[in-house]
């Protein structure tokens, strides 16, 4: 199989169903509980983790990188250039940079992943502001094509194994050569390939690995990236062996939330050999703290030759500690095929145990309780290092959400990272996962089988979508579409519903085929659909699209900022207030996703030039929040909440009036100027307070009551000029893996230690010690500041910086500086640590 195609990712059949179910505890090398009803022999039980039987490597490490040319051959190291010197005339060499003696030694050293779009020069052209001001493109042929190199060797004794190589998310249409020999083309920017090199491969010497990626064209109307921005695999197995992806684990509980759970065990074998194969699946189920809690052994399937079949098992966990948002349990199943008795392979996925619901009357529901979901839409870009993102940040990224409240997740428009899911799994985070292209061509329908074959064990995604505010959303020839996606889709999973994010025509075309309706923004509608479709259950799939700049409390078209009040917002939007009031009162709703948790790169609406980046955050680029962020933390969350805002340095405006917003949700809210009662107000639930204070200088105080009692005190001070610079890491110990990173985030601050709302100094990093500094930002949308540098200016008092561990563990001291400011510095231990076996 030199690459997935439809037909592999959906070809096995059942081969055999049904054996034996184990369900007690057992130590790690106790015997199976299982007796098989067909079996010729009995051997041990396999080891639960044998990791001699598979090698996972990771390859992100010691590739080289080039710019191409889209037109000029001699500038894309005459790929192509004529006709009989390379391309795909004849197998083997495909000439240009391709081949195994191609000198690359000029090229960059780059470690995946890797975006290079981020080290472009920001080019003021309307035309690319859309898409985050760098020139990608067809008028850009010099930047839009990137070449990346990576040796490898291969052991002589690797011979007779099957040997494959995964790219997880390659922005995009890659051309992919092994030692010159063409395995195929990639395009989409969202899914993940693979290839069998095993033939390939110079077993007992260097082999290289190329790529020509080709960003030219784009998949999306925003910042998308360009290059190999996602991990690649390397994987070496025995001929006999389970597929990629080839675990999934579906699990159903027998007696409502307290009795067992019945799990449903399929694994999809793959025999790349000329024999037919005997074999038997041996599985383990591991619970949360890593105990076995049940065993089965499949019955014995024969395995045709250069086939593929899929071995059905049924096992029992009699006390499942369910996969909840406050308790992300994970269980793990561990396969091992055995051939003729004899272990040959191992692969093991977690899943979780949980049921899920959409009610067309009472909204979602999880493990039988009502969960009103409250969710952001993201992109994938972050600060500092764009489409590039290094595993922890995944994991950052959905604390900050999950510390607002969030406990959705839309993957906005296509199929995430695999981290970011392993992060929503893990820390108990919703997803409604999106594939990228609405269409059921045979390249779609790979792209959605590839996303839900790959995705289908993770716990966190409860909705699958496909479609996005789509022209064919209400035709028949839409509908037509959807029902083709809606079959392959099912054809792998059935066990969550599917939905489309839909701007008009609901009750029309594909609303007719989707399991639960989703509605971007148009809330006068919803009411409506629901009137004439009471039997389909809802979803907000896209909400909000409030526009804010941190920290700013005026719009500023010139400079490109936006007032941060729950005010601004282009014509099809709503502010935070409305739409959550009116989700909030039905409890049809299943709740909804805010456009979006996290600016992102390009679509800067409401403005064009100079701004590069979007506004419709909750958080800046960086995760800094914005004042709309303490709406959704108020509201979302329950403990008791008070935010203040704006800032109190408004010089020059002495005696103008300045509009004080408050959210709280106590019974009321008092707010003080320099200590003089401006009066108090009663909070309305999921509203906010207003005060229109004649500014003078010093303090404002908001003093948040219940009961009587002052329960909570926020105050906003004017500030001194800015004296300091304070810095804090996200974590003072990481892992010295060479992919571990600390996000330093640093405040400008007066000489008493209050943030200076509107300081703008720029900080110098220096970093000693095993790490490198791998990005910085301000979350400023019009800053056109490199984000791989050393230095940032910040923006409204706030910067960051990313700091990445190295494999050798020690400390690792950042300093920051600025002129007339005094210096900070800050220590992170990187510990050592295992770092991921890699090639
Ligand atoms: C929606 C679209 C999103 C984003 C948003 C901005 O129509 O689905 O991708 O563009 O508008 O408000």
């Amino acid at each position: 199989m030199p690459r997935w195609t439809r037909r592999d990712l959906v070809k096995a059949a059942v081969a055999t169903s049904a054996a034996v179910i184990g369900n007690r505890t057992l130590p790690a090398e106790a015997t199976p509980s299982s007796s098989p009803t067909h079996q010729a022999s009995q051997p041990a039980a396999p080891p639960t983790i044998d990791n001699t039987l598979r090698e996972n490597l990771l390859m992100d490490f010691g590739w080289r990188f080039h710019l191409g040319n889209a037109c000029d051959p001699v500038k894309d190291f005459n790929f192509g250039k004529t006709a009989i010197i390379g391309t795909f005339a004849k197998s083997g060499d495909s000439g240009g940079a391709t081949g195994s003696h191609f000198d690359d030694s000029a090229w960059s050293q780059i470690n995946l992943p890797h975006d290079w779009a981020v080290d472009l020069p920001f080019v003021l052209d309307n035309t690319l502001v859309w898409t985050g001001g760098k020139p990608l493109g067809r008028a850009y042929p010099e930047t839009s094509i990137g070449w990346y190199r990576k040796p490898f060797a291969i052991p002589a004794s690797d011979l007779g194994k099957r040997i494959r190589i995964r790219f997880d998310g390659i922005r995009r249409n890659a051309q992919v050569f092994i030692n010159g020999q063409y395995l195929g083309q990639d395009p989409s920017g969202y899914a993940p390939y693979e290839y069998d090199v095993t033939d390939f491969i110079n077993y007992g010497g260097d082999n290289v690995l190329c790529l020509r990626v080709d960003a030219t064209l784009s998949e999306g109307w925003f910042y998308e990236g360009a290059g190999i921005y996602r991990h690649v695999w390397l994987t070496k197995t025995a001929p006999v062996h389970i597929a990629s992806w080839g675990n999934y684990v579906q699990s159903s509980l027998r007696s409502g939330i307290t009795g067992p759970a019945s799990l449903r065990i399929t694994s999809e074998i793959e025999n790349a050999t000329g024999q037919p194969a005997d074999c038997t699946v041996h599985a383990s189920i591991l619970d949360p703290n890593g105990e076995i809690v049940a065993t089965v052994r499949s019955k014995s399937a024969t395995i045709a030759a250069a086939a593929n079949s899929i071995v059905e098992m049924q096992a029992t966990v009699t006390h499942p500690e369910l996969w909840s948002i406050e308790t992300p349990h994970l269980y793990r199943l561990v396969a091992t095929v055995l051939l003729n008795g004899k272990p040959v392979d191992q692969d093991s996925t977690t899943f979780g145990i949980r049921t899920t619901r959409f009610d067309k009357d009472e909204g979602f529901f999880m493990n039988d309780k009502p969960v009103k979901i409250k969710g952001t839409c993201n992109h994938q870009d972050h600060a500092g290092v764009g489409a590039a993102l290094p595993d922890r940040l995944q994991y950052y990224r959905v604390e900050l959400l999950k510390g607002m409240g969030a406990n959705a997740y839309r993957t906005s428009h296509n199929a995430p990272t695999p981290e970011l899911l392993d992060a929503c799994d893990r820390l108990g985070m919703l997803v409604m996962d999106e594939t990228r292209e609405f269409s059921s061509s045979p390249q779609a329908l790979e792209e959605l089988e590839s996303m839900v074959k790959r995705d289908r064990n993770h716990p966190s995604i409860i909705l699958w979508s496909i479609a996005n505010e789509e022209p064919q959303q209400g035709t028949e020839r839409g509908a037509r579409m959807g029902r083709s996606m809606m079959e392959a889709l099912n054809r792998l999973d059935t066990t969550r519903p599917v939905t489309a994010a839909m701007n008009h025509s609901w009750g029309k075309g594909i609303s007719g085929v989707v399991d639960v309706q989703g509605f971007n923004y148009n809330l006068p509608d919803i009411d409506a659909f629901h009137k004439s479709f009471p039997d389909q259950p809802t979803v907000g799939s896209e909400t909000a699209s409030t526009v804010s700049t941190r920290g700013i409390y005026a719009n500023d078209p010139k400079r490109g900022y936006v007032a941060a009040y729950d005010t601004e917002k282009p014509r099809w939007a709503e502010t935070a207030e409305d739409w959550w009031k009116f989700y909030d009162q039905r409890e049809w709703l299943s709740g909804g996703f805010v456009w979006t948790g996290f600016d992102y790169r390009g679509e800067p609406t409401p403005y064009h030039l100079p701004c590069i980046s979007s506004h419709f955050g909750l958080m800046d680029t960086c995760g800094f929040p914005k004042d709309n962020y303490f709406y959704y933390h108020t509201w979302w969350r329950t403990e008791p909440a008070l935010h203040l805002f704006p800032h109190w340095n408004w010089s020059g405006k002495e005696g103008q009036l300045i509009e004080v917003w408050c959210y709280s949700n106590q019974q009321s809210v008092e707010l003080f100027l320099n200590g003089k009662s401006l009066g108090s107000q009663t909070v309305e639930k999921n509203g906010h307070l207003v005060w229109k204070v004649n500014y003078a200088p010093g303090t404002i105080e908001a003093r948040a009551s219940s009961n009587g009692k002052v329960t909570l005190v926020e105050k906003r001070e004017t500030t001194g000029p800015a004296a300091k610079i304070q810095l804090q890491p996200d974590r003072t110990k990481i892992s010295a893996d060479g992919e571990d990173v600390s996000v330093i985030n640093v405040t400008i601050t007066d000489a008493q230690g209050r943030i200076v709302p509107l300081a703008d100094n720029k900080v110098t990093f220096t970093l000693t010690g095993e790490g490198k500094i791998i990005g910085v930002g301000n979350g400023d949308p019009s800053s056109y500041e490199a984000d791989h540098a050393t230095a940032r200016s910040a923006f409204n008092g706030l910067c960051m910086c990313i700091v990445q561990a190295s494999k050798t563990a020690g400390p690792i001291t950042i300093q920051a500086s600025s002129s007339n400011l005094e210096s900070s510095n800050v220590t992170i231990e990187s510990a050592a640590a295992t770092p991921r076996p890699k090639i």
